[in-house]
């Protein structure tokens, strides 16, 4: 991600996230974080289509924020940026990531148990509108990047 991509991101993710929106000033704030953010986006033939961001503390990494514009869903393209955030997570040497999803999100939930995430928690009407925030945990390996084997969808 670079400075310029912001304001399309914060549009893209008012679109993608209609109750819980970051607001732009986030994605400036976290942006500046170099020392524990990773933020990237995806293009094709130089259009943004999806964006996705990465906290590193310690041990402990957290999946920020993923978002793929709605025509380029079932691409690959958010497989591909979990998968790039987990790399970047595992060579700033965390042992395991975590990440929050809503209850009413299976595709995004789907996404994560392909790549092995466990829901190890559920925090009650932890959204804007009440619905419940799962909890997720992957343990990483050390060593090749893991990828979903692409046979358990
Ligand atoms: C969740 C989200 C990031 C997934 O992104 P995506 O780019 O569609 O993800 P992928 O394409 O990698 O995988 C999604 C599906 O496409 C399929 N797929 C993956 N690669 C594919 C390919 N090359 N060709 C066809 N289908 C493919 C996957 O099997 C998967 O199927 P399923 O979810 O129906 O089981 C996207 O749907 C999104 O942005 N949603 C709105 C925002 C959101 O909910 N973000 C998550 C917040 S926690």
């Amino acid at each position: 991600m670079r400075l310029e991509d912001i304001p399309l991101v914060g549009a893209l993710e008012q679109m993608l996230f209609p109750i819980d929106a970051w607001p732009l000033e986030l994605f400036y704030d976290e942006f500046s974080l170099v020392e524990t953010r990773a933020y990237s986006v995806a293009e094709i033939d130089g259009h943004l289509v999806g964006y996705c961001g990465v906290m590193v503390v310690g041990e402990i990494a957290d999946i920020q924020t993923i978002g793929v514009l709605p025509e380029h869903e079932g691409k690959g393209i958010g497989t591909a940026m979990l998968t790039g955030m987990l790399e970047e997570a595992r060579r700033r040497g965390a042992a395991e990531t975590l990440l929050e999803v809503r209850e009413d999100n299976p595709r995004a939930r789907s996404l994560y148990e392909r790549f092995g995430f466990e829901h190890i928690h559920t925090r009650r009407g932890y959204y804007r509108d009440g619905v419940n925030a799962h909890v997720m945990r992957l343990v990483l390996e050390t060593g090749a990047a893991h990828e979903p084997s692409g046979d358990e969808s």
